[in-house]
């Protein structure tokens, strides 16, 4: 794979957290489905898709309960085979859309595609499954199920019984969604069914661009009729709920009111669900019930989200007090005890994902409470990431339709570029760090193409390499292809072309920058066989006899050693092209580029007023931390993402141009090390700026422990941070042209998110220095942190990308040996030194965090601990690069997936008591991993009174 030298300033990202106005969209959403029944593979006027898989024919049928109309799966994927289960698998009162499947016995990868949906906005997405012994093999499979290129779930219809449903909430890019099946070697993939709901934005706010829910249960309280199962139409939003009936333990409180949802309720409980509720039978009992985590392929343990929902259906006598507490595992999940309000919805849930590998959830009342506890329904999901970005949506849209065009077979299903695994053969992607993978090449040489050139190819616009020869391709050829602006080499010799060259691609070819080749299109116009040029290409002709010549040539000397010159020079000649003259971008204020590069990307970033943040913030109420600049506040976007914002103080001893360098860095630099920036505001006196949310806070809090009294962070996640900070700094130095020192390196900048992934953050101090060498240009004076600064800096005035190399290995010795980076006692020296000291005795037990308890590869941490001492070379020339130590850093975390942890205990859960009154969803998963509590546990509530819900707050801070 090319791997480009680019200014990171130009990198492209799409923007995946922020989108227009919600209402707005759902408003456009209505107005494109417009009430009228569309025609199949298109949603119905709710939004609402329902594909019966493998239905034959072309026809659906609407269900005469629910009124949901099933369309056949004909427009939504092209390939496999339908069938209908086995007779004797069909009962009378079985839905119809479990009768037949489409399985998939060819390709590694088959999907669906569900199109005209809204970008940007979060979706239900169901896939329903029952193999009924289709096949006749008596042999139900494993496979794994994405949605879009991100991992969605296993499927194993072996463990799961007969019919299994499998839902997500997710935040859908782009304007369609792929469903896909991966043959893992463990059966033919099938599928029964697919429902695609619109949900708002603000619904679920647990579900980000970046994590999806998956749905472990969602169950009802309270009906006494195990077959009373609430959906569409009593939830407008078509959710499932099942009864969780337990007559033995539970009594059921109901009521004929409606309960209403609060203003802007998150979850938007339905009626018909909230007017059952149950209490313990026994007054003076708890509510119980738990489940276990199941082990995911790519996530040992995963975290879950829970919500409870609850709503009063009792109208109290004056005295009577409701109040309970929520626990898991014995301990108050919220400190405060809860009181539902009469016939208002209410939930409480987690925004941080929980991790354990058991949740025992009770509910007891509070010493005050004069009432038993009631619970009205639960919602449990595990979160997903869903940080893979998918290719360019442009380049799928054109590849998919000259797919459709061409009937293009291959393994031409799902994204065409990602995973790198199952990239679609005869294309080739160019994968950047920070933005989508882009088609650079096709070759559809020899594929039995027919018909005119697609004009979908001029849709490719990063494509460099475009060979269309030995087909049967007719018509002329399409002008819009001279202005794919990469476009390097173009062939289309033996083909029917008919026309002239267009004045365009001649013009190209002409300027050096485009190899055309066109022989053996015997009915195209040329020098060499003149024909009838038609009224239209008339100016063009002159610039064909002086081109042809050239192009002659070119056609000659067209080795492929030459070819390569060729496109890279021509991708460098591209890069140049995006940059625009600094003049250009007078229109806004001082977002200018000093840092050297095209400034239209500012535009990516939202611009809030004052009165946004005011809103995101809920008025500025709760503080994740502050610094020389100010407070930052925890917020939430209208579509539920939650930030933290960054307010400038009037006081603030970081000054305007300070603050204005870090967002005019940030607005460049795209990599999934580094903080991201979603928006800023500068409003009158006001400056603030938005970042993604780092839910659990800085580095040093981990290392320190000093996080909710935390347990200690294990080396396997130490190694995995330090890898993430070191990529992260890799990309500055490297990926950006000219080179950016971040100069300020240090725990408590580099910050972790829910899923304890790290990211570089802080760039106020940040600078692009110019130059090849290490010689930079001095400033007056140093920067940085003590403890930190390298000396040679400190000497010479010169901050180089070694001084960056200097504060990381500080940095690392921190995570080896969980100390701070000046040591107070015994005595006030360095980590540095002494480590040194430790190291040079030879006992890697001296220096190692004793709170890892042993549980690490030996020789891993010593390598680390090497890297850590050569990263702090007293002479930046002995330091290595931030390439050096990331490739070094891989080496360690290899070393440790060869050890086998001391301490995963698989035994503890199992003895647990199961009374009568739990229920467990969970798959007894018997390869467990140790509970890492890596996350808080905090847990939220939504306060109904006067019906406004809080912003969750809480303990979790950033
Ligand atoms: C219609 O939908 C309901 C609810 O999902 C289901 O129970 C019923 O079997 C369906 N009817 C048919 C004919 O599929
Ligand atoms: C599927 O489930 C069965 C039964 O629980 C289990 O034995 C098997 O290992 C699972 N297969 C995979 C590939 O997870
Ligand atoms: C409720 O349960 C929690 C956790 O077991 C316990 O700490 C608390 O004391 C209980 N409250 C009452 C009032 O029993
Ligand atoms: C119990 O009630 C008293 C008096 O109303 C109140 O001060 C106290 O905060 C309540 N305690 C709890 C745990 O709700």
């Amino acid at each position: 794979m090319p791997h480009q030298p680019f200014a990171c300033s130009m990198e492209q990202s799409t923007p995946r957290t922020m989108a227009a106005t919600p209402w707005l969209l759902l408003l456009l959403l209505c107005l494109a489905a417009g009430g009228v029944l569309q025609a199949r593979a298109q949603p119905d006027s709710k939004g609402f898709i329902s594909i019966d898989c493998g239905l034959p024919g072309l026809k659906g049928y609407a269900n005469e309960t629910t009124k949901l109309s099933y369309a056949t799966d004909a427009g939504f994927t092209d390939a496999g085979t339908n069938h209908n289960i086995s007779a004797e698998y069909v009962t009378p009162s079985m839905a119809r859309s479990w009768y037949n499947v489409r399985s998939f016995p060819d390709g590694a990868r088959n999907c669906y595609t569900l199109r005209s949906i809204e970008p940007g906005l979060k979706y239900l997405v169901r896939a329903r499954f029952k193999y009924g012994n289709y096949d006749g093999l008596d042999r139900p499979p494993v496979f794994d199920l994405y949605v879009g290129v991100n991992f969605w779930t296993v499927v194993n219809m072996t463990t799961r019984g007969l019919t299994l449903i499998e839902e997500a909430i997710v935040v859908v890019p782009d304007d369609y969604v792929q469903v896909c099946l991966i043959n893992t070697g463990a059966g033919t993939p099938f599928i029964s069914g697919i429902d695609l709901r619109p949900l708002k934005k603000t619904l679920y706010p647990q579900a980000t661009a970046a994590q999806g829910l998956v749905l472990l249960a969602r169950f009802n309280f309270g009906p006494t009729d195990e077959t009373a199962i609430v959906r569409y139409p009593d939830d407008p939003h078509d959710r499932v709920w099942f009864p969780w009936v337990d007559a033995a333990n539970l009594a059921e409180i109901t009521t004929k009111n409606r309960v209403q949802n609060v203003d802007n309720d998150l979850f938007e409980a339905p009626t018909a669900v909230m007017q059952t509720a149950v209490r313990p039978r026994n007054a003076s009992r708890n509510i119980e019930f738990y489940w276990e985590a199941e082990a995911q392929p790519n996530d040992p343990s995963p975290g879950y989200i829970a919500i409870m929902h609850f709503s009063e259906l009792q109208l109290l006598p004056d005295k009577a007090v409701r109040e309970f507490y929520v626990n898991l595992n014995g301990k108050p999940w919220y400190p405060e005890g809860y009181s539902p309000q009469y016939l208002y919805t209410g939930a409480t849930y987690n925004t941080v994902p929980s991790r354990h590998s058991r949740y025992n959830i009770s509910i007891n009342a509070t010493a005050n409470s004069t009432l038993p506890p009631i619970i009205n329904a639960v919602e449990i999901f595990s979160v997903i990431p869903t940080t893979i970005i998918a290719t360019d949506s442009k380049d799928v849209s054109a590849i998919m339709a000259i797919k459709a065009k061409y009937q293009v077979k291959k393994n031409w299903m799902g994204d065409p570029c990602v995973p790198k695994t199952m990239a679609w053969d005869s294309l080739t992607c160019s994968y950047a760090v920070a933005s989508a993978p882009r088609i650079i090449s096709v070759n559809l040489s020899s594929s039995g193409l027919s018909g005119d050139i697609s004009s979908s190819f001029a849709n490719l616009k990063a494509v460099q390499y475009l060979d269309l020869s030995k087909n049967k391709l007719m018509s002329s050829i399409p002008e819009s292809l001279s202005s794919l602006p990469s476009l390097a080499v173009l062939d289309l010799s033996g083909n029917q072309l008919n026309g002239s060259i267009p004045s365009g691609l001649l013009k190209r070819v002409q300027d050096g920058s485009l190899t055309l080749r066109y022989g053996n299109n015997p009915n195209l116009c040329t020098n060499e066989n003149s024909c009838q040029p038609t009224k239209t290409k008339r100016n063009s002709k002159r610039a064909i006899y002086i081109a042809v010549p050239v192009v002659l040539l070119v056609v000659i000397v067209s080795v492929t050693v030459l070819l390569l010159c060729l496109l890279k020079r021509k991708r460098h000649g591209s890069m140049n092209n995006s940059v625009k003259p600094q003049n250009e971008t007078t229109t806004s204020y001082a977002l200018g580029s000093d840092v050297g590069g095209d400034s239209s990307l500012r535009l990516e970033n939202r611009r809030f007023t004052y009165k946004d943040l005011e809103r995101i913030t809920n008025n500025f109420q709760l503080v994740l931390g502050r610094g020389g600049f100010g407070y930052v506040y925890d917020g939430f976007l209208e579509d539920g993402t939650q930030v933290a914002v960054k307010l400038r103080s009037h006081s603030s001893s970081q000054g305007v141009k300070e603050f204005l360098a870090e967002a005019q860095i940030l607005t460049r630099i795209h990599h999934k090390n580094l903080v991201s920036m979603i928006g800023y505001c500068k409003d009158g006196e006001y400056m603030a700026l938005v970042y993604e949310y780092m839910s659990e806070g800085t580095l040093q809090e981990h290392i320190s422990g000093n996080k909710h009294k935390r347990e200690c962070l294990p080396w396997r996640q130490r190694l995995r941070i330090a890898l993430e900070s070191a990529q992260g700094l890799e990309y500055l130095h490297k990926g950006c042209n000219p080179p950016l020192i971040h100069r300020d390196v240090k725990a408590t900048n580099i910050l972790l998110n829910s899923r304890l992934e790290a990211k570089i953050a802080d760039f106020g101090l940040s600078k692009a220095f110019n130059g090849d060498s290490d010689t930079h240009v001095s400033t007056n004076y140093i920067v940085g942190t003590p403890g930190y600064v390298d000396p040679e800096y400190q000497a010479t005035m010169q901050p180089t990308a070694k001084s960056d190399v200097y504060s990381f290995g500080v940095v690392l010795l921190e995570l080896v040996t969980g100390k701070p980076a000046i040591l107070r006692e015994p005595v006030h020296v360095s980590i540095i030194q002494w480590a040194r000291q430790q190291l040079a005795r030879g006992n890697i037990e001296d220096v190692v965090d004793a709170r890892m308890c042993g549980d690490y590869d030996v020789n891993g941490v010593w390598k680390a601990a090497d890297i850590a001492l050569k990263c702090t070379a007293q002479a930046s020339l002995q330091r290595p690069t931030m390439t050096d130590v990331v490739a070094q850093l891989h080496e360690c975390v290899e070393l440790e997936k060869g050890h086998v942890g001391g301490d995963t205990n698989s035994s503890s859960y199992t003895s647990g008591n199961v009374n009568s009154s739990t229920l467990s969803y969970g798959a007894y998963a018997t390869n467990q991993s140790a509970d890492v509590s890596q996350n808080s546990d905090a847990f939220e509530m939504q306060h109904n009174f006067n019906r406004v819900p809080t912003m969750p707050t809480g303990p979790a801070a950033r």
